[in-house]
């Protein structure tokens, strides 16, 4: 392929008068229900419930997803843990007949793929919803015949990111990988049929009791996964043989001596290969993530420890600086696509570094200490590593606990995971701990407890700049129902006497009972008012600005308490750095 199918993508659908969104953070924002987004979708997810988007209702990007339940496929040909999922969006625009048609027109006319590689299948209808016979006869009128379309039910052709919010039926599209000719009628049970694009007719909202109601708009949702489509427009069935991967491929076979064509080493490189990825992505990041014992800083550091290892496997010396030579790699190939990669390339080599350095003197003897306590177990025919046991190798060895797993089902031997965890509650400060229920996924939070912190939220931003100066500004923020959390630009470690200054501001305001008002207006506007924003070509032409009192202006999408009264008594449990120049500020609201 000479042009890459990012941008043809995007080109054709500005073509449809879309218009282009910057990727958001592969870390949701203010959604402490889930660690990374896993589709496109997800950070729209308040658009497609009604609010209103600033840049239109035809919309297409490329979106930074990170699947953490792939990662234990990570190795074979297909699974990747970072991926790129390109999408369209119809905001109560243009519904299925658009959709479809351009879907097809996208992979007939640009890529260039023969109808005759293609089926589709559509919803067959349940109780509820009836079976959708429309989207059927849209694509039989573009010429899929009969035989190539399936009706399926809800396991195939219903989507939703979530046990709760936006879903609707979909329609997938698929391509028949193989040098044989596709035959006549699509069997949904042939593996040869691949899954290409998915476009979801989200126009229902999924209630905690499992009922649907409909949405105020019909929306449009579409996925479809980079790296697959580009095996396929470069007909190969291995996803690390294509244009996105092959260099990569070709210096970890130069750098460990070894071939590709060995299954075994093959499968060590192809972690090696995904991990750094996803490792460069994640820490280029403006949510500013480095390894550590929680949330998304855990998984860095897993993705790290793990990439290290399976390089021993392969016998490259790890203490040499072939992963920086890889990342560096990486890092030419998305800083076009991903500013924030250019920007960032120092830290990611930093974190990738410092964090091999901590590990890799360890690893070594962990390994062996692992080795000692398989044997003995062994001869005493016992076939289960207990909690205390993984707690030391976590402990003393920085084995994190799916290491220590994946090592002992390599040895067809099992691990005390809850012992494991209990051992780890004991020794781990209660407030860092607690974290798994997130790796599910799920929806952005609007609880009334997140709210009241978003609006706390916009009183420190201001609070911060009045004590610390006006080039404060926020980095990043995420908000639970039991705090928020929130990085901001400042060089140096705040004094007692400072963050005691910023508590008492916030407290006096939210005391002082000040109403928080919403307007719509111009983002130039917006500047001359003084409101605080990023400025950046993010927003789009009319944006909202939410002031609370004369005290404190910001462009941000909502939702807010309507009184500071509704908050409780603001109180800084921790300052902390999180990196060069950046600040982090954990506070809660006690009522
Ligand atoms: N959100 C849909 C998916 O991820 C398009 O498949």
């Amino acid at each position: 392929m000479s042009k890459n199918l990012k941008d043809l993508y995007i080109n054709f659908f500005l073509s449809k008068e879309h218009k282009k969104l910057e990727s958001a953070s592969v870390i949701p924002e203010n959604d402490p229900t889930c660690l990374f987004n896993t589709a496109g979708m997800q950070p729209l997810i308040p658009y497609l419930m009604g609010e209103v988007h600033p840049l239109g209702t035809r919309l297409t990007n490329y979106q930074k997803c990170f699947r953490l339940t792939d990662l234990d496929s990570v190795g074979d040909k297909t699974h990747h843990t970072f991926f790129e999922m390109l999408g369209n969006w119809s905001l109560g625009d243009y519904f299925k007949k658009e959709s479809i048609t351009w879907s097809f027109e996208f992979l007939t006319k640009v890529l260039n793929i023969p109808v005759e590689k293609l089926a589709v299948t559509v919803f067959k209808g349940n109780d509820v919803v009836p079976a959708d016979n429309e989207s059927a006869e849209i694509w039989m009128s573009l010429g899929i015949p009969k035989e190539r379309i399936s009706f399926l039910g809800e396991e195939d052709n219903w989507w939703g990111a979530g046990e709760t919010g936006p879903c609707g039926s979909d329609t997938e599209i698929f391509y028949f990988r193989s040098d044989e000719e596709a035959p006549l009628k699509h069997d949904p049970e042939d593996e040869r049929w691949v899954e290409i694009w998915n476009n979801v007719f989200m126009q229902y909202d999924r209630q905690a009791d499992g009922s649907i109601i409909s949405l105020s708009k019909k929306n449009v949702d579409t996925g479809m996964g980079v790296e697959r489509v580009t095996a396929i427009l470069e007909n190969v069935d291995d996803n690390y043989k294509t244009s996105i991967w092959k260099d990569i491929i070709e210096k970890i076979e130069e750098i460990s001596n070894k071939s590709y064509e060995n299954e075994d080493d093959a499968k060590c490189m192809r972690i090696i290969a995904d991990h750094i990825r996803a490792i460069v992505i994640i820490s280029a990041d403006d949510a500013n993530i480095v390894p550590s014992n929680t949330d998304q800083g855990y998984i860095l550091r897993r993705l790290i420890r793990r990439m290290i290892r399976y390089a021993k496997k392969l016998e490259i010396d790890v203490n040499s600086d072939f992963d920086l030579e890889i990342a560096k790699m990486i890092i030419s190939k998305y800083e076009k696509y991903y500013p924030e990669v250019e920007r960032n390339k120092t830290r990611i080599l930093e974190v990738l570094e410092t964090e091999k350095n901590k590990f890799s003197k360890t690893l070594e003897k962990g390994l062996k200490e692992f080795v000692k306590i398989t044997e003995i177990l062994k001869k005493q025919n016992i076939n289960s590593i207990n909690g205390k046991t993984a707690f030391r190798l976590y402990d003393t060895f920085g084995f994190p606990i799916e290491l220590t797993v994946e090592l002992a089902s390599e040895q067809n031997m099992n691990v005390d995971v809850n012992g494991f965890n209990t051992c780890y509650k004991e020794h781990q400060d209660k407030s860092r701990a607690g974290s798994s229920q997130k790796f599910k996924g799920g929806m952005a939070d609007h609880s009334e407890m997140n709210v009241k912190y978003h609006t706390t939220t916009h009183l420190l931003h201001q609070a911060l700049k009045d004590v610390l100066g006006p080039d404060v500004n926020q980095k990043g923020s995420n908000i639970t129902p039991e705090r928020l959390r929130f990085d901001f630009s400042y060089p140096t470690k705040m004094t007692d006497e400072q963050k005691k200054k910023v508590e008492d501001i916030v407290n006096q305001k939210i005391s002082e009972e000040l109403d928080v008002i919403c307007e719509e207006m111009s983002v130039e506007q917006a500047k001359e008012q003084g409101a605080v924003g990023l400025f950046t070509n993010k927003y789009g032409d009319i944006v909202k600005v939410y002031s609370i009192g004369n005290y404190s202006k910001e462009i941000c999408g909502g939702p807010h308490v309507n009184n500071t009264k509704e908050l409780g008594t603001f109180k800084i449990k921790k300052e902390e750095a999180v990196g060069a120049g950046v600040r982090r500020i954990k506070a809660t609201i006690e009522i």
